[in-house]
């Protein structure tokens, strides 16, 4: 029976690396504290180009590789948090133009760094009822443009890219399951607080520099590390699937303690993790399908291969997918 398949995955990230000893000379921070306390070593930042230039990279990658023409699209959603634009167009009508298409269904969506997880329910969804036939899902970000280079606590954290994939109906290699979920009364923890209809823009906002991430760090460690261990095992208890059978494991890539802690609660080998966290740092939306993607350009990632992703992000917003790779 046909379903939902990852047919394809593509990634971009742009030029600039941004090291751990520039950001020494920048803030109040060393190179030491931040591999030790992050796994982060670098991350690329874009200079030139803005969110719906490093999507479309992304996407022209995967849909070449999916072997389809940009015209076989018939749905563009691209999870950010760091659009072109604050409110309108969206980033995915911008990637649709970039890609040359005039009717297509375009949309973007807010989940934070669970961003990927909530496309791959939407498009399963799509594609599984008949609705859409190739449907591009797209993680982009550019951070650093809502990064405060002054505050220590995050400008460490996160960088710039973007990972895309096209999901559309197969015999086999199917998307197993997606779990998505939220819990708004943390929302205050990991914040923009301005320049929305809480706080509109104003200079007042612009001076307290409410339009940059905001992040209670270590309240939010505490519970991403407990929800994501919790949602995996659900996942994995509810399919009958052993973490033994996992061939990847491909976790949002915030910290790398994060994920030691997942992977040492579920028994995973080294071997079974992706980790990119230290080249790339933070990228929201975009880690998971960018992590992906490495996996896939280094001969890990094959057609069929299972893998388990997870993620946590502000809203908060969390989730995990387990899935067979369907492209080639
Ligand atoms: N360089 C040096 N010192 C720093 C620093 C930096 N870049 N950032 C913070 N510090 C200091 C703090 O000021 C604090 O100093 P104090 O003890 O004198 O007050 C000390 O280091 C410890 O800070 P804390 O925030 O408790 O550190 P931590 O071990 O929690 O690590 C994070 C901070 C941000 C790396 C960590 O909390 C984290 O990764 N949080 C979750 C990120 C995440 O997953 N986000 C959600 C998903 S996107």
């Amino acid at each position: 029976m046909k379903k939902a398949s990852m047919i394809s995955i593509g990634a971009y990230v742009p030029e600039f690396i941004l090291t751990n000893h520039d950001l020494e000379k920048m803030v109040e921070t060393s190179d030491e504290w931040i591999v030790k306390r992050t796994g982060i070593h670098t991350r690329h930042i874009a200079k030139d180009e803005v969110t719906s230039d490093l999507g479309y990279k992304a996407a022209k990658q995967a849909i070449e590789r999916a072997k389809l023409a940009p015209s076989d699209i018939d749905a563009i959603i691209c999870a950010t948090i760091s659009p072109d634009y604050l409110c309108m167009p969206s980033t995915a009508c911008r990637i649709s133009n970039l890609l040359g298409l005039t009717n297509v269904t375009a949309f973007d969506i807010s989940a934070a760094c669970t961003g990927f997880i909530y496309l791959l329910e939407i498009a399963k969804s799509l594609v599984e009822s008949g609705m859409k036939k190739n449907v591009l899902i797209i993680g982009a970000e550019k951070l650093s443009s809502i990064t405060n280079w002054e505050d220590r606590g995050t400008c460490v954290l996160f960088g710039d890219g973007a990972g895309a994939a096209v999901i559309s109906l197969r015999e086999d290699n199917h998307i197993i399951d997606v779990h998505t979920s939220s819990d708004g009364s943390k929302g205050e923890l990991l914040i923009t607080p301005g320049c929305g209809s809480v706080n509109p823009m104003s200079q007042d906002t612009l001076d307290k520099k409410l339009h940059f991430m905001h992040m209670a760090g270590n309240e939010v460690f505490k519970v991403a590390v407990n929800t994501l261990t919790n949602d995996v095992i659900d996942i994995l208890a509810k399919n009958g699937i052993l973490s033994s059978q996992i061939d990847l494991f491909i976790p949002h890539q915030a910290n790398l303690r994060i994920i030691n802690a997942v992977q040492q609660k579920l028994g995973l080998s080294d071997e079974q993790c992706v980790l990119t966290v230290a080249k790339y740092g933070n990228t929201s939306s975009a880690s998971i399908p960018m992590a992906i993607n490495d996996a896939f350009e280094s001969g890990r990632l094959k057609n069929g291969s299972l893998m388990l992703l997870d993620a946590f992000g502000g809203g908060f917003t969390w989730g995990s997918a387990l899935l067979k790779f369907g492209g080639k």
